[in-house]
């Protein structure tokens, strides 16, 4: 790995773990938040999206003034060193407002746009995801690997859904993994659940639409350990647009692009 990288991913996984356990702390009063909406009454927020993503910012700008930076909460500010930070604060905000642990915090650095890091910190399981192009993803410092046995119909495939997308497409891909003897899974939190591809607990995840933070260290973590991903397209205003998410072990990329229609 090289040194600009490697600097980044040590600064990506400390910024991860602090902006951790800022979230646990609010995780842990989280009845005295003021709960906001955004796109609709599904689409939740709080002063702790926000906070957290403040904290990553800083700790960013103070290292690398001249790198881009893209969150969710307050936007891009562009940077001219190549590499942009491209970070969910909190992903999972429904089950963290509502008390379920499901909810991480997602890092990814892209460079010549690729995600060459990923961090993802779920501070309720106390897992740590990294991974770094060419270096390999782990968890809690243990290397990750996915299974080339695994398909759909014997694991299970992780999906997701927001209101970009119609409840008869949701209907449809509910009941199409159905069909090709699958079983489907949703925790709330797609950046978790790609995560949880790379570390083998589910076989693949598909959403049809989603954010460049929601997915980009997901992918990195999943490519790293031998899954893949469709091509997220990260060029100019595309980068602040959605796209589809899809990241899977080989034996069920066949099944599970058939069903996305990709
Ligand atoms: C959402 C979660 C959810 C997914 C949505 C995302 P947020 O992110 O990842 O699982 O289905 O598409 O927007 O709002 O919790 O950061
Ligand atoms: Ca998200
Ligand atoms: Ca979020």
């Amino acid at each position: 790995m090289n040194e600009l990288i490697s600097q980044r991913l040590t600064l990506a996984e400390q910024a991860a773990r602090a902006a951790g356990d800022k979230a646990l702390d609010y995780f842990n009063r989280r009845e005295s938040l003021v709960i906001e909406t955004k796109r609709d009454a599904q689409d939740v927020v709080s002063i702790a999206d926000r906070e957290v993503e403040l904290l990553i910012r800083e700790k960013i700008a103070q290292q690398f003034p001249n790198d881009g930076f893209l969150g969710e909460e307050f936007g891009l500010q562009p940077g001219d060193s190549g590499y942009t930070w491209v970070v969910d604060p909190i992903d999972g905000t429904s089950p963290f407002v509502n008390g379920m642990p499901n909810w991480c915090v997602s890092i990814a650095v892209i460079y010549q746009g690729e995600p060459v890091i990923g961090v993802i910190v779920a501070p309720c399981q106390q897992e740590c995801f990294v991974a770094a192009r060419g270096a390999g993803a782990t968890l809690n410092g243990k290397p990750l690997r996915v299974d080339p046995q695994r398909t759909m119909q014997n694991h299970v495939t992780g999906f997701g859904a927001n209101s970009y997308v119609t409840p008869e497409r949701v209907g449809e891909i509910a009941a199409a993994i159905t069909a090709v003897g699958g079983n489907f899974f949703r925790n709330g939190s797609g950046a978790m659940m790609l995560a949880w591809v790379a570390a083998g607990r589910l076989v693949g995840y598909y959403e049809p639409y989603m954010h460049a933070w929601d997915c980009l260290a997901g992918y990195c973590l999943v490519n790293e350990a031998g899954g893949w991903t469709h091509p997220f397209n990260t060029d100019g205003e595309h980068l602040l647009r959605g796209g589809p998410v899809l990241a899977v072990a080989p034996g069920a990329k066949q099944d599970l692009m058939q069903i996305a229609q990709l």
